[in-house]
């Protein structure tokens, strides 16, 4: 009989220790014990990507914070997942990532289904401590289902990986780094000039507003159309009286 048994190692998570098998995350071990850690870049049907940070940890011993959804637990692991400097950073990170964030939350589609949002709400953020970044205007509602705003993108990268992780379709890829890195498609074409199928896969993982069913902002905006790019340049809302 072939013996394979898993490793088992033990963490202590906020003081409370538990028994995990070899090579969890530390967030799955926070998970067990029900010990919340935000996440934003994280999600379960999906590959680590570990790119917000908005998961950091802090565990004993390390010098620098550690994210959680991307650390494996490690035998005799001393984390703390609500510290002083944990609060702290996270509130920077979440800080940062709403200055390259259009925020126009009131007239937005993912308003009150916001995971950006709902992270501010709880960590008290009502206004910019950074200079506002966001670069992009513009909106793509050349697909009949599906609309891109750059401006509402935090680059979490969850809509490329379930492009290309569920559906196998990869309309959507990454281009670009550091600052400039930004989610597009390839050659930079317009959504209903590539392989999207409409799935609508990429607007189910979105955590903000970037990427939305195509059926309200084009009654409530007033647009320019870009031939060039196939996108739409948006101008002031109009708000819709009826
Ligand atoms: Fe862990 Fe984004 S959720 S780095």
């Amino acid at each position: 009989m072939s013996e394979n048994k898993q490793k088992m190692i033990s963490v202590t998570i906020d003081g409370t220790p538990v028994t995990v098998p070899e090579n969890t995350t530390i967030l799955d071990a926070a998970k067990l014990l029900g010990v919340h850690i935000p996440t934003l870049c994280h999600h379960e049907d999906l590959c680590v990507a570990g790119n917000c940070r908005v998961c950091m940890v802090e565990v004993k011993g390390s010098r620098t914070l550690q994210a959680s959804c991307a650390t494996p637990a490690s035998d005799g692991m001393e984390i703390y997942t609500n510290s002083r400097l944990v609060r702290t950073a996270r509130k920077h990170v979440i800080e940062l990532l709403l200055s390259e964030h259009r925020g126009d939350c009131l007239r937005c589609y993912r308003n009150g289904n916001c995971e950006l949002q709902a992270l501010a709400n709880e960590y008290r953020i009502d206004q910019g401590v950074f200079i506002d970044l966001h670069k992009e205007d513009q909106v793509d509602i050349s697909s009949p289902a599906i609309q891109k705003d750059d401006s509402k993108c935090i680059r979490c990268q969850r809509c490329v990986r379930a492009c290309t992780e569920l559906q196998s379709v990869s309309a959507l890829c990454v281009a670009h780094k550091g600052a400039d890195m930004r989610i597009t498609t390839f050659w930079d074409k317009a959504l209903a000039y590539v392989v999207c199928t409409n799935c609508g896969q990429c607007v189910t993982h979105c955590p903000t507003g970037a990427l939305t069913e195509r059926n309200y902002v084009e009654d409530v905006w007033d647009a320019i159309y870009d031939p060039t790019k196939h996108v739409v340049v948006q101008t002031a809302p109009a708000i819709r009286v009826s």
